[in-house]
């Protein structure tokens, strides 16, 4: 935690009373019961072991783990295979090569089912080609492209020749492609002309030649046409796609690999310095993510149509695009485009089109959609859909009530799955035919993992009480390491509590010993003494009827030293009601937080605003919140998605009442 946080644990205030028990029907059939706790505990390593058999290996594996030097795991060591084969041929060899593996929905309205076999053939010719430009084992490659499905096919590419992949998500700069193609000395580059966003093409291939122009040792870069803009050409360093891989014969032999032979590298910028690269290896990468899908998504692969909404850029897309459900022969949507294009219904009427059956999507998506108003989705069918998925922040209790009524019909079982990228796969979640569901709360660590909360002296918390996230034993879908830097690895990860994981966010358990996720350590907050969390704040304040978004902060303040600030989006009939004067809704916001959690808890500031300040992955950027309530210059703002939100949340604050 920060210098201001004190030795107490961190304030346990929200109570949440509703639960929610599985729907029979689901739990009678439903992929994994309660017993895989049981097995689970009694034999850890076994169960993972019998997880890894759910793979089609080239060579079993005989050993489990060997965590002889910690923290430096091996999984399944002496087990080959190629993940490639295992998200693809193996379902075509099955006799599933006419089940649709991927349903593309261009964002202009475009679409195209792909099916196994027709994924095998490209997947093929794509690797064929990554050979022909020089692409060996070992190698690394950078992708950088729109959500298309051509971008599942270049990682698959990468993964059966054994080259790494490097994912750089589309929405980056070209300073981040510069950065991340030096730090893993790529050799080539995948990208596009362009993607769909918004209603019009926006270009891509621009950055990447931007990017080389300051780095060296990339060979060729492939471009896919997606939107036919034109393009700047390197004679012979640029290759179109189609001019390569349609060229290429769809017959290609994968070589196995063994289990700890790396698959990716994926960047996460983290608070501070330079990115990190989160290095993932294959066996115990593809078992997890596999394993996951099928049980925390109770997956059908014979009649379920999933659809997983984060961009291929994020680990979401790595693990719960690619890798997860192809491997368990899915059949998923891929969707291009944004939420409101050409209207704020697009992803119900998605939903409808395809008859969705598993949604996962992200809390921030969700608080929209509550801002965008209810009559939205109610105008679509949605009655296809049976699973709900949240992840990438805590889940504020009030919005997930309202993605299980507004979305889920009141029918759905709703899985708030904690992760990382660099857990590589889901760590905590309910388990959808299992688990009584809590509103707001991840509940319990999935069977095979160890997760606990601990104090300041790494001392578990009992029930009740709130500390720091742990994992307390290695998963076969743990980072390996950071890519080029061992020490750092140990110094970030392993050096905060002695022989665990310590994950940076911050938790607290239940009376029940249900695990809640409280934020990130770093925006703990410091109140008279007591350690207060951003997110309990923010769930009291999201649970009054007018408000659909929160992120608080805590500002230095002279006598209690951090004084609560918040900054709240209004619902839309709110906004439009309290036009002009905010006052009232003011007073009647910080009452009803005091009225929640106590008046420890109770905001000193409450700024109604239009927009809050994101991470192109969705999450709050309380950093620069901070630097506005404590009247600082703004710190870097290059990763926001839209800079200009700053200057319109500064611009309220010289008249923002200020009470008590
Ligand atoms: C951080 C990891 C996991 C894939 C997407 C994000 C937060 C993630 C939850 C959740 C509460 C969550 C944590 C975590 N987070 N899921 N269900 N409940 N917090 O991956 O960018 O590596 O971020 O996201 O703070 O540490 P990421």
């Amino acid at each position: 935690m920060g210098d201001v946080v004190s030795n107490e644990s961190l304030a346990n205030l929200l109570k949440e009373e509703r639960r929610f028990a599985p729907p029979a029907e689901l739990a009678a059939q439903a992929n994994v019961t309660a017993a895989a706790y049981e097995q689970a505990a009694s034999d850890r390593l076994g169960f993972w072991a019998e997880q890894a058999r759910r793979l089609s290996w080239a060579t079993e594996p005989t050993e489990t783990l060997d965590w002889s030097n910690p923290p430096f795991a091996k999984w399944f060591a002496d087990g080959k295979l190629n993940v490639a084969y295992n998200c693809v041929d193996r379902h075509v060899e099955a006799g599933l090569g006419d089940r649709v593996a991927i349903h593309f929905e261009g964002e202009p309205g475009d679409s195209r089912a792909i099916t196994y076999a027709q994924l095998k053939d490209e997947v093929s010719r794509a690797a064929h080609a990554l050979a022909e430009l020089g692409v060996r084992k070992g190698d690394r490659v950078a992708v950088y492209m729109p959500m298309i499905p051509e971008a599942a096919v270049a990682m698959l590419a990468c993964a059966r020749i054994g080259a790494a992949h490097s994912v750089v998500f589309g929405g980056f700069s070209a300073d981040a492609i510069a950065a991340r193609v030096q730090d893993a000395d790529a050799k080539v580059v995948i990208t596009a002309d362009g993607g769909y966003r918004r209603g019009k093409p926006s270009a891509l291939k621009p950055a990447v030649d931007e990017a080389l122009g300051r780095v060296e040792g990339v060979e060729h870069v492939l471009v896919v046409r997606r939107t036919g803009q034109d393009v700047a050409w390197t004679e012979g360093r640029d290759v179109w796609w189609h001019e390569i891989v349609e060229r290429q014969s769809a017959e290609h032999t994968p070589e196995a690999f063994d289990a700890e032979h790396p698959l990716f590298i994926l960047y996460t910028s983290g608070t501070t310095g330079k990115p990190k690269g989160i290095l993932h290896t294959s066996g115990g990468y593809l078992t997890q993510a596999a394993y996951t899908h099928h049980a925390v998504f109770d997956l059908k692969p014979e009649t379920d149509v999933y659809w997983c909404t984060a961009d291929i850029g994020w680990v979401t897309g790595h693990s719960y695009i690619v890798y997860g459900p192809l491997a368990n022969g899915a059949t998923q949507v891929m969707y291009e485009g944004t939420p409101d294009t050409p209207h704020q219904g697009r992803f119900w009427e998605i939903v409808q089109k395809y008859g969705v059956t598993i949604l996962y999507t992200a809390p921030t998506a969700i608080r929209t959609f509550m801002k965008w108003g209810d009559d939205i989705p109610a105008k679509f069918d949605l009655s296809s859909l049976r699973v709900l998925g949240s992840v990438g922040e805590p889940i504020n209790p009030e919005a997930w009530v309202w993605y299980r009524e507004n979305i889920g019909g009141g029918r759905c079982p709703i899985v708030d799955t904690w992760w990382q990228t660099e857990t590589g796969a889901m760590m905590i979640s309910p388990l959808p035919g299992v688990t009584a569901t809590k509103p707001g709360s991840a509940q319990r660590p999935l069977p095979g993992i160890s997760a606990t909360v601990v104090d300041d002296e790494a001392r578990e918390v009992p029930d009740g009480g709130g500390g720091y996230l742990v994992l307390t034993e290695p998963w076969p879908s743990m980072l390996r390491t950071i890519w080029g830097d061992d020490q750092r690895f140990v110094d970030t990860y392993w050096s905060r509590f002695e022989g665990v994981y310590f994950a940076g966010d911050g938790a607290k358990k239940d009376d029940d010993g249900d695990i809640w996720l409280l934020g990130r350590v770093d925006d703990v907050m410091l109140v008279s003494g007591h350690n207060i969390s951003t997110t309990e704040v923010e769930s009291a304040l999201v649970s009054h009827p007018k408000v659909a978004e929160a992120a608080v902060v805590g500002a230095a303040d002279e006598t209690t030293g951090q004084a609560i600030v918040a900054f709240v989006i209004l619902r839309g009939h709110a906004a439009a009601e309290a036009e002009g004067d905010t006052d009232a809704l003011v007073a009647a916001l910080r009452d009803h937080v005091g009225a929640t959690l106590g008046p420890i808890a109770k905001p000193k500031r409450v700024l109604p605003v239009a927009e809050l300040p994101k991470t192109r992955s969705g999450k709050i950027m309380r950093r620069l919140l901070r630097d506005v309530a404590e009247n600082r210059e703004l710190g870097d703002v290059t990763t926001l998605t839209d800079s200009s939100v700053m200057s319109l949340i500064q611009a309220k604050l010289p008249a923002a009442p200020s009470e008590d």
